[in-house]
């Protein structure tokens, strides 16, 4: 069945956008397989309510032959197309129908997914609403907006699990670290039984290619326990986490998978995508010795954000810019200099942020006026966040900062030292430090350079499946930093409260 296990990603963008548009990549049979060997035990039918061209039911008739199957799919057109290539036959049920706003009325030992991971911007009112409905019932209160369709796919499935049923979802590491998850799993840990979290190393991802952190949650509708078992795939499997799996998660030694046991409550508060927590001792965060401040947002980075060249066309005088840096890729190594802006210059990058503030537009120069007309009749003032504005291209104000963070990219995130005196824009964050004082930001640059510090990143990012991690301004602020080091330097903590009348 080489759609089922091989899926070729369309490298057409338009094509590549309908899978993301219904949330189609299949599971690979290595998953799969072992994902059906777990829910299987004991099962005389097993559930997929997202059963796309039927990965599942593939592994399940590798399994056994006894074993019902009962699938749904929202998309006609995919399950036609799996029934002429054959995959269902007569021990299975597959029905087109939406799982959200009509699961089916009845209770299953046995569910298994890959639910539609499909960004919450492309849902419908409908759904919307039926997914507030969802968690008002069960969960007694709405999850954020930003939880995704995947979201209510589980907790819906949870809701049809009988008891003692056993639940396998593989789902992207949102579930367990966006901002709903701490809501969604301190539902779940008390009502059911979290049995074990199995993660992928970046190079046994099961979705290559997808830029997204996989991770299976393994559920039994039993009473709570206080341990699980967490397993990293070191390497894609043939046999190893099947073997795991259908052992029900007994034993230690199975080749290229790292398996824990760990506190329930430990791997909740780390968050359940993230590796067990070896040291214990945050006696001390970021905000002890900084503030975070995301960078500043233009909402129109082509008429605010100019180019040397572009300035002089306009001939617009210096004083309307400040000197800024927008893509993360402009701010290359740990440093940021003088030096550095004239070579981003002399590639032709934009350097210069259109800063009229302050500036009474009976004193501006013509061309300045001409500049901001210009931008006016483009329609730019309309635009959803520039429109906030009084008067509408007055820029956001952000001191200069004299650490910022890389926050999401390719390589790896990391602090940059601004000798340049630039403002960032959104591509990166600004850290201040709670002092002015020299040696203070001597000593605090030497502890966001060291290893440690930068390994605590994965602890409060979120992962990609590209290994990058994306942190947010008030997470970077939770970022551990070893009491170790912070003794050794004798530097001093400044809590926020404090640091209102410094
Ligand atoms: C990520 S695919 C997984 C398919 C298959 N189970 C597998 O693992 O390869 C998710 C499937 O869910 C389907 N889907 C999307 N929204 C749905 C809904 N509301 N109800 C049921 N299925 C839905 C999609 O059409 C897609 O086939």
């Amino acid at each position: 069945m080489k759609t089922a296990i091989h899926q070729k990603l369309p490298t057409n963008w338009d094509q590549r956008e309908k899978l993301r548009d219904k949330g189609q990549f299949w599971t690979p049979a290595w998953v799969a397989d072992a994902m059906v060997a777990y829910v299987a035990q004991g099962a005389d039918l097993v559930f997929d309510p997202g059963v796309g061209k039927g990965a599942f039911y593939d592994s399940l008739k590798k399994l056994d032959r006894k074993t019902k199957f009962y699938g749904t799919d929202i998309d006609p057109t995919i399950i036609d197309e799996a029934k002429s290539e054959g995959i269902f036959d007569d021990n299975s049920k597959v029905e087109v129908r939406d799982f959200i706003l009509n699961p089916p009325q009845k209770l299953f030992k046995a569910i298994v997914a890959n639910p539609p991971y499909i960004r919450h911007h492309r849902l419908s009112l409908e759904q919307k609403n039926q997914f507030r409905k969802i968690s008002l019932v069960n969960l007694g209160s709405t999850l954020d907006g930003r939880a995704g369709l995947h979201i209510y796919f589980l907790i819906q499935a949870l809701t049809l699990l009988d008891k003692g049923g056993r639940l396998a979802f593989i789902m992207p590491a949102d579930t367990c670290e966006g901002v709903f998850s701490k809501k969604l799993w301190s539902w779940i840990s008390k009502k059911y039984c979290i049995d074990g979290v199995i993660t992928f190393e970046h190079k046994a991802t099961p979705f290559p290619g997808v830029d997204t952190n996989a991770v299976i949650f393994l559920v039994k509708n039993e009473k709570p326990k206080e341990k699980i078992t967490w397993a990293k795939c070191l390497s894609p499997q043939d046999k190893g986490l099947f073997e795991f799996l259908k052992n029900d998660l007994v034993g230690k030694s199975y080749k290229d998978i790292d398996i824990y046991e760990r506190d329930l409550m430990e791997a909740l508060s780390v968050g359940l995508s993230r590796a067990p927590r070896t040291d214990h001792d945050y006696e001390f965060t970021l905000t002890d010795f900084a503030r975070v401040v995301r960078g500043i947002a233009t909402g129109a980075n082509e008429f605010f954000f100019l180019t040397r060249e572009k300035a002089k066309e306009a001939g617009i005088p210096d004083k309307y810019f400040i000197p800024a840096v927008g893509r993360t890729r402009d701010a290359e190594g740990s440093y940021l200099t003088k030096d550095s802006l004239l070579k981003l210059e002399g590639k032709g990058r934009p350097t210069l942020l259109f800063f009229p503030n302050g500036s009474r537009w009976d004193d501006m120069p013509e061309t300045v006026k001409t500049y901001i007309l210009n931008g006016e009749k483009a329609g730019l003032s309309k635009r959803a966040l520039i429109s906030t504005r009084q008067p509408w291209y007055k820029m956001e104000v952000r001191e200069i900062p004299i650490f910022l963070f890389s926050y999401l990219g390719r390589r790896n995130a990391r602090f940059i030292k601004n000798e340049a005196g630039i403002v960032p824009l959104t591509g990166f964050l600004c850290v201040y430090p709670r002092s002015n004082d020299a040696e203070y930001i001597k000593k605090l640059w030497t502890i966001l350079q060291d290893p440690n510090t930068i390994a605590n990143l994965q602890l409060v990012g979120k992962s990609y499946g590209s290994g990058a991690i994306k942190v947010e301004p008030r997470s970077l602020e939770r970022l551990p930093i070893s009491s170790n080091l912070v003794h050794e330097l004798g530097l001093k903590p400044i809590r926020s409260e404090l640091s209102l009348f410094s």
